[in-house]
């Protein structure tokens, strides 16, 4: 039986919410409350374009490098593909009424770069500006502020046809871009993020070959990090030209690393790995530089350095985007070449509980977005953080009388939002939190086999059932 087979459609409303026993003791225990995250917190969702809209070839979208992977069998689980995805593309009206009836005040989303301009450069789509439009009028009329992603990974498959983020042209591409995007949406929007996890799709995409485009070596990876790098200051300076009291961030996958025994090598390890997930996109934006200090093979990136670009790297983002999952452990290994260490077994040398591992295979463990917000925190040039994305994957089902109930991922929240707290009393200026995801959607090489949503996607049917953990936050926010 497959996924689609195996999820049963009873039509039960997703706007039915009833608190169960269990949520309402979970309540009692709470020793926090939303107004402890100050008044002008932003409480959001996240989405990104790709993951849920659909309509990959309605109103003259273009294609992205994620339509061409997915379409490739074998490469994605399942063989999914975002065509369809959440068909958010037709149902954002009743999609953001539903995340306004939980009682988040922001929105994350991402624009699709094809859907703007098909060929990546060159003729603009009106139909794609105007999904935007409505999309962004529906947030405002309902009280919710839009925070827009520029780039959440779906380059134009155009653009990956010239070389991608290898190819210097890049940064005129996405100026361009971003130039139409401000100027359209930039009366009605004023908070920007320019990229989503620069080592997710830089590190994934270009050295280990395992998301779009999938390629691999230092000769693809170390040009494109820095053209990633140079990209968010860039991009950042049209937002703050067009973008009248613009707010401008980016965004950083992040985590702490641990080393797994107390010593030289293992530490060593530990270290390399933090400047690789860590530190190696937001220190040159800061005017810090490459670590190269501890990534030698980082080196070879002065052969895409031209005169004058290690100025303009820096930028002063109004917010840096931490999004936290869980933490990596390390242990010395001398056949990797890249970091002299590799992430142990959680199981088997970690020792962890089964119950603490989600279903994607990654630890939960709270006490690392304490830690690895006052480790962005700790950087002098960084103004305010947002997390703007954090959450757990589940194997989630639709209970016979139509609930999804999701007691792990109540936990999680309630437990990381605690220690998101924790970071901001100690003097972290947290001034926002965004749950991933809204709903179930494509989760990139996973495909739907992986539900981060707090929404509940029944896919053949389209159908939205807010989970417990949905629940939760709509009693929380009240
Ligand atoms: C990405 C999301 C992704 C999530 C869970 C983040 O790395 O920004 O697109 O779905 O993590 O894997």
């Amino acid at each position: 039986m497959n996924r689609r087979e195996a999820i049963k459609s009873t039509g039960i409303l997703a706007s039915s919410i009833f608190l169960s026993p269990q949520l309402i003791n979970q309540e009692q225990e709470m020793s926090y409350s939303k107004t402890d995250f100050g008044k002008d917190f932003h409480w959001g969702t996240a989405t990104a374009s790709y993951q849920v809209e659909g309509a990959y070839q309605t109103d003259g979208r273009g294609m992205s490098i994620w339509d061409t992977l997915s379409h490739i069998s074998g490469k994605v689980k399942n063989n999914d593909t975002g065509d369809v995805a959440c068909d958010f593309y037709n149902r954002y009206e009743s999609d953001l009424e539903i995340m306004k009836s939980m009682n988040f005040n922001a929105f994350r989303f991402s624009i699709s770069w094809s859907r703007i301009l098909p060929e990546g450069t060159g003729k603009i789509n009106p139909k794609g500006i105007e999904f935007y439009h409505k999309l962004i009028d529906k947030c405002l009329s309902l009280g919710i502020t839009p925070f827009i992603t520029i780039y959440h990974w779906d380059l134009p498959q155009t653009l990956e046809d010239k070389g991608g983020w290898t190819n210097r042209e890049i940064l005129n591409w996405f100026a361009e871009y971003t130039e139409i995007l401000t100027k359209e949406y930039g009366a009605k929007v004023k908070n920007w993020m320019i990229l989503n996890e620069p080592v997710i799709f830089g590190g994934f995409g270009y050295l280990m070959g395992h998301f779009a485009p999938q390629r691999k070596g230092l000769e693809n990876f170390l040009p494109a990090v820095h053209h990633i790098s140079m990209v968010m200051g860039v991009a950042g300076r049209i937002v703050r030209k067009n973008v009248e009291k613009a707010i401008v961030g980016t965004t950083f996958s992040c985590g702490v690393i641990d080393p797994l025994k107390d010593t030289k090598e293992d530490k060593q390890g530990a270290a390399a790995q933090d400047a690789y997930w860590n530190r190696m996109f937001i220190e040159p934006v800061l005017g810090l530089g490459y670590p190269k200090e501890t990534l030698k093979w980082l080196e070879g990136i002065d052969k895409y350095v031209q005169e004058g670009d290690m100025e303009k790297l820096p930028f002063d983002f109004d917010f840096v985007g931490v999004q936290n999952y869980s933490r990596m452990v390390v242990t010395h290994d001398p056949n990797d070449k890249l970091f002299g260490s590799r992430g142990v077994d959680l199981k088997k040398e970690l020792k962890i509980n089964e119950k603490d591992i989600t279903s994607i295979g990654w630890e939960v463990y709270p006490e690392g977005i304490y830690r690895i917000l006052k480790q962005y925190g700790a950087y002098k040039n960084v103004k305010q953080i947002i997390v703007t994305e954090n959450g757990a994957a589940g194997n989630d089902k639709e209970s016979k009388n139509g609930e999804v109930n999701d007691p792990q991922r109540v936990k999680y929240y309630k437990e990381y939002l605690k220690n998101v707290l924790k970071a901001k009393k100690e003097g972290v200026n947290v001034g926002g939190y965004f749950a991933w995801s809204y709903m179930d959607n494509f989760e990139w090489m996973e495909g739907y086999s992986q539900r981060f949503g707090i929404v509940y996607v029944d896919y053949p049917t389209q159908k939205r059932i807010i989970k417990d953990s949905g629940k939760w936050f709509k009693e929380f926010l009240k």
